[in-house]
């Protein structure tokens, strides 16, 4: 099968298509025939070298986390899918090496869904790990709920875009950061307050807009911004980082909670944000396809840290 591939930690030269070993099902797993892989800031990371202590890897490593594509075979104990299926997953597995910007990719079926009805293979491929990520963030670690006021830095980003979504569909109020180009977009997403980062201090525009604190900050940027964001909560608010909590001393003297979230693959959870893209209470972030072989672009774009949406990888 066709996949990109590198065989040394480095920069965006290190990938290159190749021919590599179409992988087969083991038991309670699934093959994918992936249409669709979107790209994430993970992936540039991981060809870096920079998680190379958090998780085992082996060369060569085809990357790629997020896949939308069509169910080929499953492996013996696979109830849930049959071939034909359309569906999609976070793929992150226990090893790096096998990713989904490939012609096709293994799964545990446990953390597959069925593909949204009402989206194509690109819009699909968007979903799972940015998804999964908001999710977690905001519901179990952040307990998000109906009536809370949140702040989501960088909603003009993949996860922010879906961020902003389920915030709202809780019932939250959602004030979000984005450079002015991108205010528009925030604010079709549903945030009720869009804060221009490059042209004011946000914790000026937090406290103007809710002068009592606000519940939740949700850190996707991370450094100063973290460090500022304690002084928007309210003394028990929280504040759930994805990129660390290397700021959190700072969290002391405002009596707030800090909690670090690595996204997990979650079948279950996918499922929930399906159903909510078909009843029409979320759609997919805004996003650009371009062919596999241009990976290495995808990637040194997604490094620029300022694309709307997301980037998605044609496979077939
Ligand atoms: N721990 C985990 O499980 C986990 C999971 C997913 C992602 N992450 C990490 O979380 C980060 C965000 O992920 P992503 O997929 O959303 O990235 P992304 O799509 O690349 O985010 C890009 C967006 O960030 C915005 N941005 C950049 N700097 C900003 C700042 N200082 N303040 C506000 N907005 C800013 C840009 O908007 P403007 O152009 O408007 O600035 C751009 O739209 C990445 O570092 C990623 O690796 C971690």
């Amino acid at each position: 099968m066709r996949a990109i591939v590198f065989d040394a930690f480095g920069g965006p030269g290190n990938l290159r298509l190749a021919e590599v070993h179409k992988p087969s099902p083991a038991a309670n797993e699934v093959l994918i025939e992936v249409h669709c892989a979107s790209v994430n800031p993970v992936d540039w990371k991981i060809r870096e070298g920079m998680l190379a202590e958090l998780f085992p890897y082996e060369f060569p490593i085809v990357p790629g986390w997020d896949a939308a594509g069509v169910v080929a075979g499953t492996g013996k104990g696979v109830t849930a899918f049959h071939v034909g299926d359309k569906v999609f997953a976070y793929c992150r597995k226990p090893k790096v090496q096998h990713g989904t910007y490939a012609e096709y990719v293994t799964m545990a079926a446990e953390a597959v869904a069925p593909m949204p009805r009402n989206l194509d293979f690109a819009a699909a491929s968007t979903i799972p790990l940015t998804g999964l990520t908001a999710w977690q963030s905001l519901f179990d670690a952040g307990k998000l709920s109906a009536g809370q006021k949140v702040l989501i830095h960088a909603g003009a980003g993949g996860v922010g875009s879906l961020a902003i979504q389920f915030a709202k569909s809780a019932g939250a109020t959602v004030f979000t950061t984005a450079r002015g180009r991108n205010h528009s977009y925030v604010k079709g997403l549903g945030a009720d307050a869009a804060i221009d980062y490059t042209r004011e201090k946000f914790v000026d525009a937090v406290r103007a807009l809710a002068p009592g604190g606000i519940d939740l900050v949700f850190d996707t940027v991370g450094k100063h911004v973290q460090r500022e964001s304690y002084k928007t909560l309210k003394r028990g608010g929280t504040l759930v980082s994805i990129i660390d909590l290397s700021e959190s001393g700072e969290a002391e003297p405002y009596g707030v909670r800090t909690s670090f979230v690595f996204v997990s693959p979650n079948g279950g959870q996918l499922r929930e944000i399906a159903a909510l893209i078909e009843g029409g209470t979320v759609r997919p972030a805004e996003y650009e396809e371009i062919p596999l072989d241009r990976a290495a672009e995808a990637q040194e774009r997604s490094r620029t840290g300022h694309v709307r949406g997301k980037i998605v990888l044609n496979i077939r």
